[in-house]
């Protein structure tokens, strides 16, 4: 399924109010994960109340032991502090990196933000070597537009 035919299934999740937020989370990461195939692990870490650390949420894709992870740790702790999307084509390459399972070459983390704030992200992983472009980003950023309506 390319992203176009992808959005309309993210908004009707999204929108689904007979579902608890949680179960509307993991729903988005078991489309992704099965509809794009280098989308490997998929899931949602969001701000640990006012502590200074991120929170595993719901996910699909191998077990992590990283439930918590600090501010300015790996990928994901450096995304919580930069508000920045975060492209790495190579994880080996990074100096700053938290590895979750040896299978993983690449990932992308695109930060989700209400009312202007970061309060979580979106991370995914792929067993492919460079595989995200910038399409992946514009499509993960619409997909956190939709998700922040649901946290609001
Ligand atoms: N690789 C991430 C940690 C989370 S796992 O990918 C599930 C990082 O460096 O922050």
């Amino acid at each position: 399924m390319t992203f176009n035919e992808l959005k309309p299934h993210i908004t009707n999740i999204t929108s689904n109010a007979t579902l608890s937020v949680d179960d509307r989370l993991l729903k988005i990461c078991e489309l992704l994960e099965e509809h794009i195939p280098y989308y490997n692990w998929v899931g949602f870490y969001f701000k640990n109340g006012d502590k200074h650390e991120l929170k595993l949420g719901p996910y699909v894709g191998e077990p992590t032991d990283h439930t918590i992870i600090p501010f300015g740790n790996g990928i994901c702790g450096q995304v919580a502090v930069s508000n920045q999307n975060f492209v790495v084509p190579d994880v080996k390459a990074q100096d700053n990196y938290i590895a979750c399972s040896i299978t993983v070459k690449a990932e992308i983390v695109i930060p989700i933000f209400v009312n202007g704030k970061n309060i979580g992200q979106i991370d995914i992983d792929s067993n492919t070597a460079n595989p995200f472009t910038e399409t992946d980003e514009r499509f993960l950023e619409f997909v956190c537009k939709e998700v922040a309506k649901v946290l609001a």
